[in-house]
């Protein structure tokens, strides 16, 4: 099959996606929480972003590269977090470590994943960036950065939109467990999708494999009720500092979304903010991601490294994206829908949609350079 033809848009592979995974996965994937208006706005405000052309350019080749924190990438996006990818899609993790590193764009594998960073590395390359749900120990902190650091992983985030657990209204009916109980409801619905029930009887249940370590058998707890403690801390700008202190690669701190919050983590010697609301997941009244990002820009000043993600579905959305402001472009939803579409195939078909309307948009726009898009955005009719 030729999926330029037959799947040529992130939109097409989604459609795919929703019918090769079971409804409880689907309702975890796409789900965002309350009434989902933070989610549904991120889309309406990335719609409502237009760049101006500019014609008479003669023939040229534009460069996807950037420079990101002393990195040089060939193009301006990565995989963002996903928290239990392997119950998305079996082997998750790994096979979109292998995407990643074949294009030379960033993983970023979540505290909460179905493989561990060990597990992850042998496949990653020099992509590796990890992801910190903070953990209320220090000591499992320390054990969990060296784990990272050891394995490979170039670059911390820290998650800063968690302070509390979103109630997530799509999810609980959804009914779905940590750990997954295989419930009589559970079980028909996986039935129902044979290539994913039969990828993941030989891959076994996920769970969370990074935190596996740190729970303790003789606690008063199920293993999930001591997983999430081990984590349910709302870290503060002193715990920024002890990362600071602990972590020897760059710190980024992911899900700032108020100019002041920028300015302090700046002082504060943080490496990269990545402004994000989470895709919608976590506070259905927070302003899309992509208003507050030129706010940000303007505290932060032209040069600091800013990372953006919520919504991002096209080349031409981490366009306008980076016409706002952003550096560096994250998908988190984008790449499991190819995965769930087509396996690692589909992710790889990702990057290539990706970089296939990046290089259409640029030619169209006449800029040469990434950069140049941030004199391209159109505030007509102002
Ligand atoms: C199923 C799912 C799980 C996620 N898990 C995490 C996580 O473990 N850590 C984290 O920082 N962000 C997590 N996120 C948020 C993403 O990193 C990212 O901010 C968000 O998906 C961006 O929006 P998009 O899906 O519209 O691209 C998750 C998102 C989804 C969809």
């Amino acid at each position: 099959m030729d999926l330029d033809v037959s799947h040529p848009s992130l939109d097409d592979l989604r459609a795919r996606a929703r019918w090769r995974v079971p409804y409880f996965v689907w309702e975890y994937l796409d789900s965002a929480t309350g009434d989902e208006t933070s989610h549904h706005l991120n889309r309406v405000a990335l719609d409502a972003i237009r760049l101006r052309p500019r014609v008479l350019n003669g023939d040229f080749t534009p460069d996807l590269g950037t420079h990101l924190m002393g990195r040089d990438y060939p193009l301006p996006f990565g995989m963002a977090p996903v928290g239990m990818s392997g119950l998305i899609w079996p082997d998750a993790e790994r096979l979109l470590a292998r995407v990643s590193a074949k294009a030379s764009i960033p993983y970023c594998l979540s505290t909460v994943s179905a493989k561990t960073p060990e597990q992850v590395a042998p496949h990653i390359g020099d992509q590796g960036w990890f992801q910190l749900y903070p953990p209320r120990d220090p000591e499992v902190r320390r054990d969990m950065l060296a784990r990272a650091e050891g394995a490979g992983f170039h670059t911390l985030i820290l998650t800063v939109d968690v302070p509390v657990a979103s109630r997530r209204e799509r999810l609980r009916k959804a009914r779905l467990s940590n750990p997954m109980r295989m419930t009589p409801r559970i079980i028909a619905q996986a039935a129902m999708r044979p290539t994913w029930a039969l990828n993941m009887l030989s891959e076994g249940i996920p769970h969370l494999a990074t935190l596996e370590k740190y729970v303790t058998t003789d606690a008063n707890l199920p293993p999930t009720a001591h997983a999430g403690y081990l984590l349910r801390t709302a870290p503060d700008w002193d715990y920024v500092a002890a990362l600071k202190d602990e972590w020897h690669g760059k710190l980024v701190l992911k899900g700032v979304l108020d100019p002041q919050d920028a300015t302090q983590a700046v002082a504060a010697g943080v490496d990269a903010l990545w402004v994000s609301n989470h895709g919608g997941r976590q506070f259905s009244i927070a302003p899309p991601a992509i208003e507050a990002l030129p706010h940000i820009r303007a505290a932060v000043g032209p040069d600091y490294p800013l990372i953006f993600d919520s919504g991002v579905r096209s080349g031409s959305d981490i366009l306008r994206a980076i016409a706002m402001g952003a550096d560096f472009v994250m998908l988190g939803r984008g790449f499991l829908f190819g995965l769930a579409a087509f396996g690692q195939k589909g992710a790889e078909h990702v990057v290539h949609i990706l970089r296939e309307q990046l290089i259409a948009d640029m030619g169209q726009l006449g800029v040469k350079t990434l950069r140049e898009t941030r004199e391209r955005l159109n505030t007509w009719p102002d």
